[in-house]
């Protein structure tokens, strides 16, 4: 579904050159869960932003089906980031004018098309109901705890069905019952809606969750570790 090729990234600072990644190939199977693991700085977050068409790579492609992504026109590609991609950052982007409940509706209102408000509306509550949120609906981020906004940023990935999502350490700022509750939603959603799964963590138990694990290393795959057999 996904085919990265030959990606590099570098920063300039001044005239200096910084290499962030140095060569990735990677193909990713509709239906996977793929896991990225590795130390601080490695290059994790640089990657899924690239693979997920947030950022450019300085050489190299990604291909989602037959379309190269960096061949696409911006208004093409935030299309397709909207309506088949969703995104759970390491630092959660929620807006903070507007409440938890808002937040999650937001994307669905985004989506051209079909869906009424009230629609949308128990949609979005179901979700963060799910995700042990049903109090805090009309919270503003600045309003919930690191937790709390995690989980609103994880039912906004989800509330226009991704074809694909990509969680940035989504259990990252959570203890171990909210992360528990985190982990199965993400397998649940893979096994029951075929949900294509990429995510950086540090987490064990949600790499070993997940098919295939990729140890990245100052900007390279240094090892991949398949878990179960490739869907
Ligand atoms: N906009 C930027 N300009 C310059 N350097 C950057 C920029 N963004 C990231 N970097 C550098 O690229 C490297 C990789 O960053 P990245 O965020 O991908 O790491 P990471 O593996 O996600 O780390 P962490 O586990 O701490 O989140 C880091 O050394 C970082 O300092
Ligand atoms: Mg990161």
């Amino acid at each position: 579904m996904l085919d990265a090729r030959n990606i590099t990234k570098a920063y300039f600072e001044g005239d200096k050159e910084l290499q962030v990644l140095k060569g990735i190939n990677l193909k990713i199977a509709r239906g996977e869960f793929l896991s990225i693991v590795g130390p601080s700085g490695a290059g994790k977050s640089t990657l899924l932003h690239i693979l997920g068409g947030l950022d450019e790579p300085s050489r190299g492609e990604v291909y989602l089906d037959d379309f190269c992504l960096s061949s696409l026109k911006d208004a093409q590609k935030a299309m397709i980031r909207n309506t088949r991609f969703g995104f759970v950052f390491q630092f959660y982007h929620l807006l903070r004018e507007f409440s938890a409940l808002e937040n999650v509706m937001l994307p669905a209102f985004l989506k051209k098309g079909e869906k009424k408000e009230e629609e949308i509306k128990d949609k979005a509550k179901g979700l963060l109901d799910f995700l042990g949120l049903s109090s805090r609906l009309t919270h503003r981020p600045s309003e919930l705890s690191g937790g709390e906004q995690q989980r609103v940023a994880l039912a906004r990935a989800l509330i226009n069905d991704p074809e694909i999502l990509f969680c940035d350490e989504p259990t990252g700022n959570l203890d171990s019952e909210a992360g528990k509750q985190i982990r199965a939603m993400l397998f649940e959603l893979n096994h029951k809606k075929k949900t294509t799964v990429v995510v950086v963590t540090h987490s064990r138990e949600l790499a070993q969750g997940s098919n295939r694990i990729l140890n990245i290393f100052d900007g390279r795959i240094v090892s991949t570790e398949e878990i179960l057999k490739k869907p």
